[in-house]
C-alpha cells in the first residue's frame, strides 16, 4: 500500500503546468470505436481510469499506442461489443462506451456500473434516451445489453442536465438516421471537446455548450487529430491549495473560462486571481474570509471541486456553508476533516464549516479521488504531518499529485508501507 506524508506549515510558490482533462478525454476515447479510421488523441493525462480505458478499447479489437500524452486509437478491427465486466467495475466511465458501440455495430453489452461513495449514479437517463433513438433494452443478471438495426433521431429532454447522459446520447445520435434534439443538456466544457473532436471525425453537431444540442445523423465518421482541454478540475484544486497555504502560484495550460465560478468563490476569500489567456495566477498573504458555496451543474460552482473548497473553508475566519446539489452523498471526506481537528456538521446535503485557527495533522483515508484531494490540501495547511492513505482513488484523478506540489515547495512525499 502506498500513503502520502504531508507536513504542513509551508506556502506554496512556482508554477505547475496543468495535464490534459481526465473527463474529456474518457468519453472522447470511448468515441473513438464510431470512427472508420485512426484516430489520435493528444494531451492524455496517465491516470488509472484512463488506462482501464484504453484496456478496454483493446479488449474490443483496437489497435491502441500509448506514447507519452498521445494516443492513438486504430478502431477498425474492432470486433467485440461486449465491455468486459471485469474492467467495467473499475471504473464507471465505462458507460460512455455504449452510445458509441451501439451507435456503430447496432449492439453493445455492459455490465451496470457500480454506484459508488458519492452516490448511486443510476444510468436511467442513458437508457431511456437510447429507447427514445430506437434502442431495446434489455437488463438482467447485472447486464445491460442495448441492440437496435437502425438508430433514429428523436427529441429528447432530460430529467436533469446529466454530462454522462449528454456524452452518451450525443454520440449514440452522431450515427442515427434524421435529426436528434436533445434538451436540458449539460453545458460542462468536457461535452463541448467531445463534440469537437466528433465533429472533426465528420459529425454534424450544432450549439454543444447550450442546454439544447441538435445532431444531424451522418453514416460514417473518419479518423481525426484532437488535443484534449486542460483539466479545470486538476486546476481548481491547485488554486484552492494556493489560496488555503498561502504563497504565489501560476498554473500554465489551464483554461481560466472554464473556471469562472471556482475563480470568483477564491477571489471572494480575499485571494487574488489574476487570468490571462491560459494562465492563472494566485497569490494568498493571510488566511481567508469564510465564503458559502453551492455545488450545480456547469457554469455553477463544480461538484468536484467541493470537496477540495471545503478543506479550505475549515480554516477560514468565520462560518462558511456548503450546498451538495449534485450527488446525493458526497461528504465522506467531512469526518476525516474532522479528525483533523475541522469544525465540521452536516445535515442532509448541507454541511456548516467553522473556521478553525488551525488544523493538526493525522492519519485519514481517501474514499473517493475528490475527497482524496481535499485531505492532501488539509494536510499542507495542517500543524505536523498528515498520513493520507487511499492513494488508488487519488491516482484516478491526479497525475503526479505529490510531484506537482513538491515543486511547488510543498512537503508532501508518497511511501510504501
Ligand atoms: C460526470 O459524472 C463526471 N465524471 C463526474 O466527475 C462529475 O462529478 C459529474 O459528471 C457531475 O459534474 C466524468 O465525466 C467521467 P451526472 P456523471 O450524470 O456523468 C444523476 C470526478 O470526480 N443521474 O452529471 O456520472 C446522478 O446520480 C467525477 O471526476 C441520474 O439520476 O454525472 C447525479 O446525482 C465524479 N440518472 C446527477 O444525475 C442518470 O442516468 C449528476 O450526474 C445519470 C445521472
Amino acid at each position: 500500500m502506498e500513503v502520502f506524508e504531508v507536513t504542513g506549515g509551508r506556502q506554496l510558490n512556482g508554477t505547475v503546468r496543468v495535464c490534459g482533462s481526465k473527463n474529456a478525454a474518457l468519453p472522447i476515447l470511448a468515441a473513438t470505436v464510431m470512427a472508420e479510421d485512426v484516430c489520435v488523441i493528444e494531451g492524455v493525462p496517465h491516470l488509472e481510469d484512463v488506462r482501464v480505458m484504453v484496456e478496454i478499447l483493446r479488449a474490443l479489437g483496437a489497435q491502441v499506442d500509448w506514447q507519452g500524452d498521445t494516443v492513438s486509437v486504430d478502431p477498425r478491427n474492432i470486433s467485440s461489443t461486449d465491455v468486459p465486466s471485469h474492467l467495467m467495475r473499475r471504473m464507471r466511465s465505462s458507460v460512455f462506451l455504449m452510445g458509441p458501440l451501439l451507435a456503430r455495430f447496432g449492439e453493445v453489452r455492459v455490465s451496470r456500473p457500480g454506484g459508488c461513495v458519492i452516490g448511486q449514479r443510476p444510468i436511467d437517463f442513458h437508457l431511456r434516451g437510447m429507447r427514445a433513438l430506437g434502442a431495446r433494452i434489455e437488463q438482467s443478471h447485472g447486464y445491460v445489453r442495448c441492440t437496435a438495426n437502425r438508430l433514429y433521431g428523436d427529441h429528447i429532454t432530460l430529467d436533469y442536465p446529466s454530462v454522462g447522459a449528454t456524452e452518451n446520447l450525443m454520440m449514440a445520435a452522431v450515427l442515427s438516421d434524421g435529426v436528434t434534439v436533445l434538451e436540458n443538456v449539460a453545458r460542462e466544457p468536457e461535452i463541448v471537446d467531445l463534440a469537437q473532436f466528433l465533429q472533426r471525425c465528420g459529425a454534424r453537431i450544432e450549439n454543444a455548450g447550450d442546454g439544447t444540442i441538435t445532431v444531424t445523423g451522418v453514416h460514417h465518421l473518419g479518423g481525426a487529430r484532437h488535443r484534449v482541454i486542460p483539466d479545470r478540475i486538476v486546476a481548481g484544486t491547485m488554486m484552492i491549495a494556493a489560496a488555503a497555504v498561502g504563497g504565489d502560484v501560476t498554473l500554465e495550460r489551464a483554461d481560466p473560462h472554464h473556471l469562472g465560478a471556482v475563480i470568483a468563490k477564491i477571489r471572494e476569500t480575499g485571494a487574488q486571481v489574476q487570468v490571462e489567456r491560459d494562465i492563472i495566477r494566485v497569490t494568498q498573504a493571510e488566511p481567508g474570509r469564510a465564503v458559502d458555496i453551492r455545488t450545480a451543474p456547469y457554469p455553477g460552482f463544480p461538484t468536484d471541486l467541493q470537496a477540495p473548497f471545503m478543506a479550505l473553508m475549515t480554516i477560514l475566519r468565520g462560518t462558511s456553508v456548503v450546498r451538495e446539489s449534485v450527488f446525493e452523498a458526497r461528504f465522506k471526506h467531512v469526518d476525516e476533516l474532522n479528525r483533523m481537528g475541522a469544525n465540521i456538521s452536516v445535515d442532509g446535503q448541507t454541511a456548516v464549516v467553522h473556521g478553525v485557527p488551525r488544523l493538526s495533522g493525522a492519519t485519514v483515508e481517501a474514499s473517493d479521488l475528490r475527497g482524496g484531494a481535499a485531505l492532501v490540501v488539509a494536510g499542507l495547511a495542517a500543524e505536523g504531518t498528515t498520513r493520507v492513505e487511499g492513494l488508488h482513488h487519488i491516482d484516478r484523478g491526479y497525475e503526479q499529485l505529490d510531484t506537482h506540489l513538491r515543486d511547488l515547495g510543498a512537503d508532501i512525499v508518497r511511501r510504501a508501507v
